[in-house]
């Protein structure tokens, strides 16, 4: 007896690379598909949640695909290499042969495997002749890296021209871009309360601060100044304890929103770049101070 196994129609994985500069291939496709592609997206609980314009990347790199009537697009437990939209027909979803479900028209499947690299967790069988849309796997985490290294570019950017990063070395920086955190704030919301402690250093990235100030505790705040993208404020808070000198309101009906980097993290990133500056001021303080300069040329600067 031939024992029958079913064969995935997946195509073979791709061989693992390193290098994630995948070029991204864009496939032509109507208007009316994009929506009908990014409404799937938008819809599935696993990847509502992406940035829109990375769900509007693999919009336009998904390639269409056609299943026969009866074919196994998905093999439980095989590695799975592409993420599917269906636009036509009617697949069922099961595991350990038992079926789970049946799944129509702009219902997004084969995303776990991808998104959390396991292996697939439950096997799909068309139930009828049908139209895909597919992206594979090494498309889909290039579009996850692009958007991460755009938001780091972006924040690198304001970064550099923020005085107290002025002397910092780039390298530096850019490990700085990669762990400020963005916070958001609705339109009136306190983003720092005078006379609170603090330990946290904040750069406008989007829309406008208010700045007020109360000259004791029972004056009522005056407005000092607006803040708005690439300004900076609470940067005594990366040096020691603050107590916030001033109040810091979101003004600004679309929302604000802040790069914010604490004390603890800041110095963690720029310690060995702070021993290096401290030994730049000791050669300068030497050279004032006529000291001689042979023991300091032994300094790495
Ligand atoms: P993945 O694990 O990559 O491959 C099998 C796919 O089946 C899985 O992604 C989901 O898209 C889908 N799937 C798994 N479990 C269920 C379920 N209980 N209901 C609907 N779809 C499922």
């Amino acid at each position: 007896r031939i024992k029958r196994t079913a064969i995935s129609a997946e195509p073979a994985q791709h061989k693992k690379s390193k290098d994630l500069r995948v070029v991204l291939q864009a496939f032509d496709k109507t208007d009316r598909t994009k929506e009908f592609l990014r409404d799937a997206i938008l819809n599935n609980d696993f990847m509502k949640n992406l940035e829109m314009d990375q769900i509007m990347a693999i919009v336009d790199c998904m390639y269409p695909l056609e299943q026969k009537d009866g074919s196994l697009i998905i093999k439980e437990g095989d590695v799975g290499n592409l993420v599917y939209i269906m636009e036509e027909g009617t697949v069922e979803v099961s595991k350990h042969n038992k079926v789970l479900t049946i799944m129509g028209p702009g219902r997004v499947f084969g995303e776990l495997a991808i998104l959390y690299n396991c292996t697939r967790t439950a096997s799909i069988k068309a139930l009828s002749h049908c139209k895909l849309w597919a992206v594979d796997r090494l498309t889909f985490q290039a579009i996850m890296m692009r958007a991460g290294m755009q938001k780091q570019t972006e924040h690198l950017e304001l970064l550099k021209n923020i005085k107290t990063f002025e002397s910092v070395r780039e390298d530096i920086l850019s490990k700085i871009a990669d762990a400020v955190d963005q916070v958001s704030y609705a339109d009136g919301e306190c983003i720092v309360r005078q006379g609170a402690k603090g330990d946290t250093f904040y750069i406008v990235a989007k829309g406008r601060v208010q700045i007020t100030q109360a000259k004791s505790k029972w004056d009522t705040a005056v407005y000092v100044r607006h803040m708005e993208r690439g300004d900076s404020f609470g940067e005594t808070a990366l040096q020691s304890e603050e107590t916030r000198p001033f109040n810091v309101i979101a003004d600004d009906p679309n929302g604000v929103t802040c790069l914010v980097l604490d004390r603890q993290s800041y110095r963690e990133m720029i310690a060995d770049e702070l021993s290096r500056l401290k030994r730049v001021e000791s050669v300068r303080y030497a050279r004032k101070n006529g000291e001689d300069e042979r023991d300091l040329k032994n300094l790495r600067l």
